[in-house]
């Protein structure tokens, strides 16, 4: 992948959600080594932006390049699931369980590492957001907040390219959300991130691109 060539290209995006249209004519474009944040009141359309990415919601219009690659159907994003790691914004739309490590290994599992290789993976995700102390708890069980940690050690764990993280800090105490704040500092990865939170925007963000509040306008 050529440095200066974008790593994802979103132009001209148009997404309805039951027929309502959410975004209208939206670029992201997201260079090596950003940090983009998505900011915006609720319900701006964020989370769709994210979902969109990664072909979990269809665009109406527009196009999608990922890795200089045009994505227009399933084939073409289904590969994409993984070099992007996605943090949902609703941990529950990620976490399977049973337990916490569990969870974590599934990812390296499906990526193909034996049982073995994907139970250390997970351990070392776990360990690097700071919950090894929650490995053997089923996740069910676990606070919203811990439900949040969890989840984004096992995008972690899948050793992504690129980070599309929603709300990453969304339900965690003020030492929480600095820890994981320095976690992905410290990655060195590209990503994209929809925040409320000025204190990560502050920490993080590279450039900032802000989503218009109310309906989009019909296009
Ligand atoms: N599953 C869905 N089905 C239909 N409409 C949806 C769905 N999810 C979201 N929407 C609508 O799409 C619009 C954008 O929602 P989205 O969740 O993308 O906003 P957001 O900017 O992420 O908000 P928040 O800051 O609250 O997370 C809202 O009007 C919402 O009602
Ligand atoms: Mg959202």
């Amino acid at each position: 992948m050529r440095p200066d060539l974008p790593l994802i290209a979103a132009r001209g995006l148009g997404v309805q959600r039951h027929g309502r249209p959410v975004l209208c004519d939206v670029d992201l474009i997201l260079h090596p080594e950003e940090r983009l944040f998505v900011l915006g009141p609720c319900g701006a359309g964020k989370s769709t932006l994210l979902l969109t990415l990664l072909g979990f919601v269809p665009a109406s219009a527009g196009t999608i390049h990922v890795f200089n690659r045009p994505c227009r159907c399933e084939a073409d994003f289904a590969p994409l699931r993984g070099p992007l790691g996605l943090l949902f914004q609703d941990s529950n739309d990620q976490l399977f369980g049973p337990t916490v490590i569990e969870d974590a290994a599934f990812g390296p599992l499906n990526q193909g590492l034996s049982a073995a290789a994907a139970r250390e993976r997970a351990w070392a995700a776990l360990q690097q957001v700071g919950i090894d102390g929650l490995a053997e708890r089923p996740v069910h069980e676990l606070s919203g907040g811990e439900q949040r940690l969890a989840a984004l050690s096992g995008v972690l764990a899948m050793q992504p390219t690129v980070l599309l993280l929603d709300e990453p800090t969304a339900s965690l105490d003020s030492d929480s959300a600095a820890r994981v704040s320095a976690v992905l500092a410290a990655s060195g990865l590209p990503m994209v991130v929809a925040s409320h939170d000025t204190a990560l925007v502050d920490r993080l963000a590279t450039r900032c691109m802000t989503l218009g509040g109310g309906p989009a306008p019909a296009c």
